[in-house]
C-alpha cells in the first residue's frame, strides 16, 4: 500500500477489494483520505470511487461485515455510505462530464478513474490508490499531485476557471485548504479566483459559512482571512470586514489598518483558545469602528462607542451568515461590548467597585473576555506592550481578591423578588424592580456587603424611602 494504513484500515480495504472483484468493478481510495495520509493527518472518512454501480458495491462490502452495517444511499446522486468502526465510508461511481451540441449544459455520465480525477477540485485532492488485484495499493496521480503536497500547493487539475465554474464553492475550498495546510495557491489558481470571485454569489450561505469556520478553526486564520480580502472574495461575502481596511490620514495623523489589528488579535487569542465562538468574538471586536470614525481637532481619531455599536451589529451580522442565533450569538455580542472594560481598568486609578461591576458584567463570562483583551493587545511598540500587559496583570490580580471577597461572578440576589414583596405586602409591580435595582447598585458600589444581613436592612431603608413599612 502506498499510504501507510493501520492494521484496521487494511483489514477493511481488503473486504472492499474483494467484493470489487467479485462484482468485476474496479474500485479506487480517493480524495482527502489520500491526501490525509501523505500529509500525515488522521482523517476517518474515506471515498470509494469505482467503475459502476457505486449503491451495488457498498452492498456488497456491507455483507462482507458481520453484523452488516446498514447502507445508507442517495439513489438520486449515485452514492452509498456505511459505517463501520469509527470509519465513514462513501461509495461513488465514477463519472465524466460531456457536452452534447444540443445543449450547453454539461451532462453526467459513467467514466473512468481518469475522468472522475479531472472533474476533482484540486490536484492534492486528486489522488488515488488502486484496490484493485493486478495494482493494489498502488498511487495514481495523473496530475503530480504528489509534487504539490511536498512543494506546499493548492493548484487545480484542469483550467482553473473551469474546476471553478463546475463549483465555485471551490474558490473559498482553496482558500481553506491553503490555510488548513499552510499551502500556497499557485498563481494561475489565484488569479482565477480574483477573476470569476462574483461566482460566488451563486453559493449558499450555509456552505460559505462552513468554509469561513473551517477557517476560523484552523492553527492560524488570519491566513484565510487575508486571501479572502486579497482576493475580493471578502467584499461580496463579508463587506463589513472589509471597511475595517486601511489607515486614513489627517494633519499628518493616521489611525490603524483595524483589519489587520483584527487579524493579529484573531491569530493572539487562537494561540490560546480552539473555541469557535471566542475566536469570532476577536474577528468582530471592531467591527463598529468604521460607523464611529471620527477626526476630532487638537485629538486626533476616536471611535466612541465602536463596541456599543459593534454589539448591536453582532445579530445582523450572524443572521447574514447563518451562524446561529442562540447564546453562541449572545456570548459573542456580550464580548464585543465588554471588550475595552479590562483595558479600560488599567489606566486608572481602580475601584474596587469599578471591578465588581466588571465582573458582575461579565459573569461565568470573564475568562473569555480577559483573554480577548489580552489579543487585543498588539501595539507596536514594545514598551508600552510591556506597560499594559503589567497592568493587566495586576487588574487580574485585584479581580481575583474583589472576588474572592464579594462573589460578584455567580452573582445571585441575596434579597428575592418575593422576600421584598411579602415584607412590604406589595404585589409585583415597579416598586418591588426599584428596591431589587437599589440592592444591586449599593453591593457593586461596595455600600453594602454581598451578603442576607446587610441586604435586609438596606431593603427596610429603601422601603422607608418609598413609603414603604413592613407588615407584621
Ligand atoms: N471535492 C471536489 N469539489 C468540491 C468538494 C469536494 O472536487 N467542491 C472532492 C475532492 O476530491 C475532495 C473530495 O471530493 O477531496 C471529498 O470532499 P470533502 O469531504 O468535502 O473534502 P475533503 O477533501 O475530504 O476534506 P475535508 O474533510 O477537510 O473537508
Amino acid at each position: 500500500m502506498y499510504i501507510d494504513c493501520t492494521g484496521k484500515e487494511l483489514f477493511v480495504f481488503k473486504k472492499i477489494s474483494n467484493a470489487a472483484e467479485e462484482l468485476q468493478m474496479p474500485a479506487f481510495i480517493i480524495g482527502g483520505f489520500v491526501r490525509d495520509k501523505i500529509i500525515g493527518r488522521p482523517g476517518k472518512d474515506v471515498d470509494i470511487v469505482c467503475l459502476g454501480d457505486g449503491i451495488l458495491l457498498a452492498e456488497k462490502v456491507a455483507e462482507r461485515f458481520s453484523p452488516k452495517p446498514q447502507v445508507a444511499f442517495f439513489k438520486n446522486f449515485g452514492t452509498a455510505q456505511i459505517k463501520v468502526d469509527d470509519f465513514e465510508i462513501e461509495f461513488v461511481g465514477a463519472r465524466k462530464e460531456s457536452y452534447r451540441s444540443e445543449s450547453r449544459n454539461p451532462t453526467v455520465e459513467p467514466g473512468t478513474i481518469e475522468d472522475d480525477q479531472n472533474r476533482r477540485d484540486f490536484t492534492i485532492n486528486a489522488l488515488a490508490i488502486s484496490l484493485n488485484k493486478q495494482d493494489y495499493g498502488t498511487l495514481i496521480d495523473p496530475f503530480n499531485g504528489l509534487a504539490d503536497i511536498e512543494k506546499k500547493i493548492i493548484r487545480t487539475p484542469l483550467e482553473p476557471i473551469q474546476t471553478f465554474s463546475d463549483d465555485p464553492l471551490r474558490m473559498l475550498r482553496a482558500i481553506r485548504f491553503s490555510t488548513q495546510l499552510q499551502f500556497e495557491i499557485a498563481d494561475n489558481t489565484f488569479q482565477a479566483i480574483k477573476d470569476n470571485k462574483d461566482r460566488i454569489r451563486i453559493v449558499s450561505q450555509e456552505r460559505i459559512t462552513e468554509e469561513l469556520n473551517k477557517i476560523m478553526s484552523s492553527r492560524k486564520p488570519s491566513l484565510g482571512w487575508h486571501l479572502l480580502f486579497t482576493s475580493g472574495l471578502l467584499r461580496i461575502i463579508f463587506p463589513q470586514m472589509v471597511d475595517l481596511a486601511g489607515a486614513q490620514y489627517i494633519d499628518g495623523k493616521g489611525h490603524k489598518d483595524n483589519f489587520y489589528h483584527t487579524l493579529q488579535v484573531l491569530d493572539n487569542i487562537s494561540i490560546h483558545t480552539n473555541d469557535l465562538w471566542l475566536r469570532w468574538a476577536a474577528v468582530l471586536h471592531d467591527i463598529g469602528k468604521p460607523a464611529t470614525k471620527k477626526f476630532e481637532e487638537g485629538h486626533g481619531w476616536t471611535f466612541h462607542g465602536h463596541e456599543v455599536v459593534g454589539a448591536r451589529m453582532v445579530p445582523k451580522i450572524f443572521n447574514k451568515l447563518k451562524l446561529p442565533l442562540n447564546e453562541k450569538m449572545r456570548f459573542v455580542q456580550k464580548l464585543v461590548e465588554l471588550h475595552l472594560r479590562p483595558i479600560s481598568l488599567t489606566k486608572e486609578n481602580i475601584t474596587d467597585s469599578a471591578i465588581r461591576r466588571l465582573l458582575f458584567d461579565a459573569g461565568e463570562d470573564i475568562e473569555a473576555l480577559m483573554l480577548l483583551c489580552n489579543a487585543d493587545i498588539t501595539s507596536k511598540n514594545k514598551f508600552k506592550v510591556r506597560q499594559y500587559l503589567t497592568n493587566f496583570e495586576l487588574v487580574k490580580k485585584r479581580m481575583e481578591a474583589v472576588e474572592e471577597q464579594d462573589k460578584v461572578r455567580n452573582w445571585q440576589p441575596p434579597i428575592t423578588g418575593e422576600l421584598i414583596m411579602e415584607t412590604f405586602g406589595l404585589s409585583p409591580g415597579r416598586k418591588v424592580g426599584l428596591i431589587k435595582d437599589a440592592i444591586r447598585e449599593a453591593i457593586l458600589d461596595g455600600v453594602i456587603s454581598n451578603n442576607y444581613n446587610e441586604a435586609f436592612e438596606f431593603m427596610l431603608q429603601k422601603g422607608k424611602e418609598l413609603d414603604l413599612s413592613p407588615v407584621t
